[in-house]
């Protein structure tokens, strides 16, 4: 019987990203586990190819990092399988979108609006459509260490403000879908929460900038006058080519990243009806420091 071929990891793109061949998360061997959480740890997001994981093998899968984080939102929870939210294109029979159609349109590290954020999140991809529906990540380390040391100095210390409301944040236009935004937002969104600008990983110990447009509002104690320019200028120099993967899925892939040290964008452009679906699940993380 010919052996079982190896799990191997290989690098994807300069600042972030690796992709995982010959592995069944349905099944792993602890040994594999480990070298994947480190390779998720070193690499900031990790490609597992070929899998085709049940609802429950992937949520068995999901808890091997941690607790699960449930989603605020419960409509699209996956019924009977709380643990996975369903993101997709796709409508029922009343005409009523199935799972959210539009998530991470703009740049975010998940749960970032409450006081202790997401560690993992977990997407598998389970229908495709033939163009559109990509997603990218920017490796926060890369940005951070690419700032100058005036701008290094200026933000230690600092807080930012992060909410889920985007009625409040002068970055976002509004959502149609939501109607006039504001009862919405302001009917969901927990308090604000406040995390360090730059925070340090448990894990590799290295720092990562922890903003994003769309859930970092402004930054405590200082005057918007200040604040919004500085947040402006981190922006500008994050989303940059230079710390970005750009990930254009295939059938069976399951990506894991990590939320403290990435900010993701689902790029969009899924020409309806065609369908995109994905099943996500996510592991709480720590308080940031
Ligand atoms: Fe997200």
């Amino acid at each position: 019987m010919p052996l079982a071929r190896a799990l191997k990891i290989k690098k994807l793109a300069d600042a972030l990203g690796a992709e995982a061949l010959n592995v069944n998360l349905a099944n792993v061997k602890e040994d594999d586990f480990k070298i994947i959480r480190d390779s998720l740890h070193d690499n900031g997001v990790l490609v597992v190819r070929n899998q085709a994981l049940k609802p429950a093998e992937q949520t068995a899968f999901t808890r091997k990092f941690g607790e699960i984080q449930y989603h605020i939102n419960d409509e699209y929870k996956m019924p009977g399988n709380p643990e996975i939210l369903i993101l997709s294109t796709e409508l029922d029979a009343e005409g009523n979108n199935v799972g959210i159609p539009d998530a991470g349109s703009d740049w975010h590290s998940d749960h970032s609006y409450v006081d202790v954020p997401t560690a993992y999140t977990f997407l598998q991809s389970v229908i495709l459509p033939k163009v559109g529906g990509d997603t990218q990540w920017i490796g926060m380390v890369a940005a951070y260490e690419a700032l100058s040391t005036e701008i290094k100095d200026r933000i230690d210390g600092l807080v930012g403000i992060h909410s889920f409301n985007r009625f409040r944040n002068s970055r976002m236009t509004r959502l149609d879908r939501h109607g006039d935004g504001e009862a919405y937002y302001s009917k969901r969104s927990p308090p604000d929460a406040f995390h360090p600008i730059v925070r340090t990983h448990p894990h590799t110990g290295k720092r990562a900038l922890f903003i994003s447009p769309r859930f970092t509002l402004g930054i405590k104690n200082m005057d918007d006058k200040e604040a919004q320019p500085l947040l402006d200028h981190l922006f500008e120099h994050l989303i940059d080519e230079r710390f970005i993967y750009h990930h254009k899925w295939q059938k069976g892939d399951l990506v894991i990243w990590d939320n403290r040290q990435t900010l993701h964008l689902a790029l969009g452009g899924v020409k309806l009806p065609e369908v995109r679906r994905m099943h996500r699940s996510t592991v709480v993380g720590e308080i940031p420091v």
